[in-house]
This record gives C-alpha cells, sequence and structure tokens, in this order.
C-alpha cells in the first residue's frame, strides 16, 4: 500500500470513528435560538441608549468604543441566529421575525452588514473589518 493511500485510510478511519472534523456542539432548540437572539437585541437595545445617554452628557465619543463594538460583534452573527424553523408559529415561542427575512435573505444579510460595518467603525475608526 502506498503512503499516501495508507495516510487516507488513517484518516477516514479517523471519520469515520469520531464523524466529522467539526467540534461536538450541542444542539440548540428553535425556541432556544428566538429566546437568544430576542435577549441579544434586547441587550443592544440597552447598550444603545446608554450610548445616546453618554453622547447627551457629553461623553468623549472615544469612551463608547466598547459598547459600539460589542454591537457590531453582535451585528456579525445576527443573521445566523435566524435559522429555517425559527419564524412565527414554528414554535411555541412569540416571535416578531418577518417572513420576507427568509423570503429575502439577502437582503437581511445586507441590513446585517450595513448595521455592523457601522457599528464597527464607530467602536474602532481605523479598523478595516
Ligand atoms: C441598535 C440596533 C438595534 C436595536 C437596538 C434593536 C432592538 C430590537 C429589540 C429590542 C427587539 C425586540 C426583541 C424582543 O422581542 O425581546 C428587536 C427585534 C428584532 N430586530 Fe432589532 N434592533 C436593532 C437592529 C436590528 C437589525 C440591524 C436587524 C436586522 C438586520 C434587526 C432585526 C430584528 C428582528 C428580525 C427582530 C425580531 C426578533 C424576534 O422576535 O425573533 N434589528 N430588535
Amino acid at each position: 500500500m502506498s503512503k499516501v493511500l495508507m495516510l487516507s485510510s488513517v484518516v477516514l478511519a479517523g471519520f469515520a470513528a469520531f464523524g466529522s472534523p467539526q467540534p461536538n456542539i450541542p444542539d440548540v432548540s428553535a425556541g432556544d435560538m428566538i429566546a437568544a437572539r430576542q435577549a441579544s437585541l434586547d441587550m443592544s437595545s440597552l447598550t444603545f441608549r446608554s450610548m445616546t445617554d453618554a453622547m447627551k452628557s457629553g461623553r468623549d465619543a472615544k469612551s463608547q468604543a466598547y459598547p459600539a463594538a460589542a454591537l457590531a460583534k453582535w451585528a456579525r452573527v445576527l443573521p445566523g441566529m435566524f435559522p429555517p424553523g425559527t419564524g412565527k408559529g414554528e414554535t411555541s415561542v412569540e416571535t416578531q421575525a418577518r417572513s420576507s427575512i427568509w423570503r429575502d435573505r439577502a437582503g437581511f444579510a445586507r441590513a446585517a452588514a450595513a448595521y455592523a460595518e457601522a457599528a464597527g467603525r464607530l467602536g474602532c475608526p481605523g479598523c478595516s473589518q
């Protein structure tokens, strides 16, 4: 058996024994997914309000880099928190998510990307992300 063939067999045997090379992440239920994104959006609202208050009270914009970067971090993962099966009436959890999210996935991703870009600029003006 050639070395390449032998190595492939070892790798394939490894996959067969342990599944794909992805880490073993436990399933998150659709209801928990909805609750988690709603909690993140509620916390975004609180973060946004605290930033607005800081600006109104004359604080330096640079003092808001951390909350802005946190919003940007959330915005980058936001679209992934709306997988199929988490829309209105698909679970026992109430959601305000419109069906257009799944009908126009690209549009939703664009809106989230624009949000991430704006918050990212605020959080780290010199960064290219
Ligand atoms: C600073 C920016 C934002 C704030 C403060 C904010 C705040 C919120 C709040 C408070 C909720 C209600 C959550 C709940 O039911 O407990 C919500 C829901 C929602 N937001 Fe936003 N949001 C922001 C940006 C965005 C962006 C950029 C998108 C889409 C690209 C988005 C999409 C949604 C959707 C789809 C829901 C419904 C979630 C569900 O009920 O499953 N939001 N948002």
